[in-house]
């Protein structure tokens, strides 16, 4: 009788995990406010209630003046970089392990992403990397906090200052985080924040810019709001040579949702980094099991997702892949990570952009060992649960490897 739940056995977790989104009767009331009061659209010239009410309260909580809303994160990474006046000619670095958005984003200005692999002991960008990437063509950096973890912003900074670069933060999956005593979006000279289904924070969909510098303020909300500037006034094509205009606005349903989860984040955010520490403690204890070195300077974060390494040797060879079927079948929702950048994006069609791009990224191998045959990922909605949730996780590892001839 095999022990394994792939192969007939019983699964060693068969009660559910927390659900996701969260929501009461706050977001309820909220929402019969905002349809009630008959201003459902995105401010048009201004913000609207519940934006202007929201872009204060969530750029406050992350250091920031300024706020702008936007209907995603990968429009706020795209109103950020326009805003940065970055386009066609330049280049802009990213990390090779993200959501494809984060080069999605830099392609939908003409500039080109240079992909720079990951540290291996974090999956967050490598600063020497980034070092050895930057030319005069390059314009910005956006960094990514992948994995509820950090690259060394510190450095990404200094490299930034000294280089004139323009430091874009794509928080997407950053909600609340802290690098020493700066919340993040607050880091560089933008913060990029969506809030998608599966964000921390969520309205469907979302996504926010936050900044310090008014100038940058002004360009965004008028980026998204077709050219107008918020507080009177309309940009005239030509004015500002490098920019078009777009309706990218957020709705005051959407806003109102926000409000409500914005009350709820320092407490969710407390219960997913115990569970996700304690959770990296116990891993360490499993052989062949390598949990992500968190950046001590990153004091206040949360799993997005969670991720650990695994090393196929000590489970006889057994391929990344089929270990991740074997773990799902115990009960445990887990997935591979995605693709690096340089193998998702589909580079640009222009003749001369497409040299430029091909020349610039040639591989990642730590992105790459990462995709293919490490990195397991864990959804952060498990890290709302108890101690014995991440009991079980562990568990079933061990089972996995213990049973390990059912797998060959
Ligand atoms: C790191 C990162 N950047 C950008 C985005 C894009 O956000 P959205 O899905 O709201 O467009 C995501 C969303 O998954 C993300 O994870």
């Amino acid at each position: 009788m095999p022990s394994l739940a792939i192969r007939g056995g019983r699964p060693l977790r068969d009660k559910g995990w927390p659900s996701w989104p969260i929501y009461d009767e706050r977001e309820l009331k909220a929402l019969e406010e905002v349809l009630k009061s008959r201003f459902w659209g995105g401010g048009v010239g201004k913000s609207g209630p519940k934006e202007r009410e929201f872009e204060e309260k969530f750029a406050n909580y992350h250091g920031c003046r300024y706020g702008v809303c936007v209907s995603s994160g990968t429009v706020a990474l795209h109103v950020a970089l326009l805003a940065a006046g970055v386009g066609p000619g330049d280049e802009v670095i990213v990390p090779a392990l993200t959501f494809w958005a984060t080069g999605s984003a830099v392609l939908m200005t003409g500039a080109i992403p240079v992909i720079v692999d990951v540290d291996p002991n974090t999956y967050c960008l490598a600063v020497e990397g980034v070092e050895d990437a930057i030319t005069d063509r390059t314009k910005a950096i956006i960094s990514v906090y992948n994995y509820g973890n950090a690259p060394d912003m510190d450095e990404i900074v200094r490299l930034a200052k000294e280089n004139d670069l323009v430091l874009i933060e794509d928080c997407a999956r950053a909600h609340g985080f802290v690098w020493r005593d700066k919340p993040v979006g607050s880091i560089g000279d933008m913060g990029c924040f969506s809030f998608q289904q599966g964000k921390f924070m969520t309205a469907g969909e979302g996504g926010i810019v936050i900044t310090n510098n008014p100038m940058y303020a002004e360009i965004c909300h008028a980026i998204k709001d077709c050219g107008r500037i918020r507080g009177g006034g309309v940009y005239r094509i030509g004015i500002l040579k490098w920019l078009n205009w777009y309706n990218y606005r957020m709705t005051q349903f959407q806003a109102a949702i926000l409000l409500v989860q914005l009350e709820r984040l320092e407490e969710q955010l407390k219960i997913r980094q115990e569970n996700s520490e304690y959770l990296s403690k116990r891993l360490e204890e499993v052989e062949g099991i390598t949990p992500l070195r968190i950046n001590p300077r990153l004091t206040r974060y949360q799993p997005w997702p969670f991720a650990f390494k695994y090393d196929a040797s000590y489970f006889k060879g057994v391929p990344l892949e089929r270990f991740i079927e074997a773990l799902r079948a115990e009960g445990i929702p887990c997935s591979r990570t995605e693709p690096p950048l340089h193998i998702a994006l589909v580079p640009p069609r222009d003749p001369k952009a497409y040299e430029l791009y091909v020349r610039r990224n040639r591989g990642c191998p730590i992105a790459e060992k990462a995709y293919y045959e490490e990195a397991v990922e864990l959804p952060q909605y498990l890290f709302l649960g108890t101690k014995e949730d991440m009991d079980d996780i562990v568990e079933a590892i061990i089972k996995i490897h213990k049973n390990i001839d059912e797998l060959l």
